[in-house]
């Protein structure tokens, strides 16, 4: 692989946390890109990180401080469940690593604010893994957008639909759906309108499901009202049984932009009185480009060429947005995220 020539050289990278999206990072960090390359890993549970370490040929361990003592290691990934995102920032900021952070950034404000408080005061990059913004597709709807092209915006509906939900295990340490998921729509919609003012939400769960055994909901509609008063819908399900659907339609006085389910080929089987198509099944292929492009894009902004992506305050934003959602369905009530919560957001503005 060869060097970005922006930069020339690639970044050393570790990854810790090697499971569904560990994985992908680091084999992305070998494969495929230019700007950053896998130096180590590391993963609590040792089979994990030996497994990983040995397909990908690079040093493993189980111990956060071999990682942190390595000056190989100029950047981490961390891809752990959510409730150990915090500590580690505040680890790797200590040993001057750079963090691209999956999202959530953190299970609560404080704890975020922390973590960004510790990046910052350490002068190293902070980025928050929401990948959407990295999609190609994605980021031509805010080109058009920030073009001028669509005119006033009053109207975005998004949708991200999972086949089949996880497992109990993983949901019992997510957050939950608006935490684990709905930050990636609800950073999508301030990303692309703007800064929200109210959420109303609604959800369901299937008896039985896996989300109910991990006291989850599995379905959830958020309809966001925009501080500049543009509406937008936002629509979660991890039980949509036919496939992986990621949709984002944004509406404009001039014009309109949508952006459809993906398919895996261009292939239409045509028989008589149907069309049929194929589409993803995952997250992992929906947005295997997007991954990549959100390393390249960390890489550059912690090697000062690029400014930041989704920068902590957008990953703290997204937490207060997903809290404060949750909130409303349990209360029946719309809330508004101007108050406490926002003054929290601004502390670290
Ligand atoms: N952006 C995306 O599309 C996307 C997709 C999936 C998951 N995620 C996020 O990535 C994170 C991980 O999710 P996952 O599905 O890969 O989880 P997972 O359960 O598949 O893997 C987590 C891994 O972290 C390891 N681990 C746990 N605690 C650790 C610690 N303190 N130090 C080192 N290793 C530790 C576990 O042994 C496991 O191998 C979550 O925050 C999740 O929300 C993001």
């Amino acid at each position: 692989m060869r060097p970005d020539p922006r930069t020339n050289r690639r970044f050393g990278v570790g990854v810790v946390g090697l499971g569904r999206i560990g994985k992908v990072h680091a084999r992305n960090l070998v494969e495929t890109t230019r700007s950053a390359r896998l130096v180590r890993v590391m993963d609590a549970d040792e089979s994990a990180a030996r497994s990983c370490a040995e397909a990908l040929g690079v040093p493993w361990s189980t111990c956060w401080d071999d990682l942190a003592a390595d000056p190989s290691v100029e950047a981490v990934v961390i891809a752990t469940p959510v409730a150990s995102h915090a500590r580690l920032i505040r680890r790797a900021a200590a040993a001057g690593k750079h963090v691209l952070c999956e999202k959530p950034l953190a299970l609560d404000a404080g704890e975020a604010i922390d973590a960004i408080e510790a990046a910052r005061d350490a002068g190293v990059v902070l980025q928050v893994g929401f990948q959407l913004r990295s999609d190609p597709d994605i980021a031509d709807v805010r080109d058009k957008l920030v073009a001028g092209n669509l005119g006033a915006v009053r109207f975005l509906r998004a949708s991200l639909r999972d086949m089949e939900p996880p497992s109990v295990r993983y949901l019992a340490g997510s957050g939950g759906l608006y935490l684990d998921g709905a930050v990636h729509t609800l950073d999508l919609a301030r990303w692309i309108v703007g800064e929200i003012a109210t959420v109303t939400a609604v959800d369901a769960v299937a008896p039985g499901s896996p989300a109910a055994a991990a006291g989850d909901v599995d379905s959830a509609v958020i309809a966001v009202r925009f501080a500049d008063g543009a509406v937008g819908v936002l629509e979660h399900s991890r039980v949509a049984g036919y496939g992986f659907e990621c949709r984002v339609e944004v509406v404009g006085s001039r014009a309109a932009v949508r952006v459809s389910n993906h398919r895996k080929t261009h292939v239409q089987w045509l028989t008589r009185g149907a069309v049929c198509v194929d589409h993803t099944a995952n997250f992992l292929e929906r947005f295997r480009d997007a991954y990549v492009r959100e390393l390249e894009s960390f890489a550059l902004a912690a090697s000062g060429e690029a400014s930041i992506g989704p920068s902590g305050e957008d990953g703290l934003a997204a937490v207060v947005l997903a809290r404060a959602a949750q909130r409303s369905a349990a209360t029946g009530r719309t809330v508004r995220v101007t108050g406490r919560e926002s003054a929290s957001s601004r502390r670290v503005a």
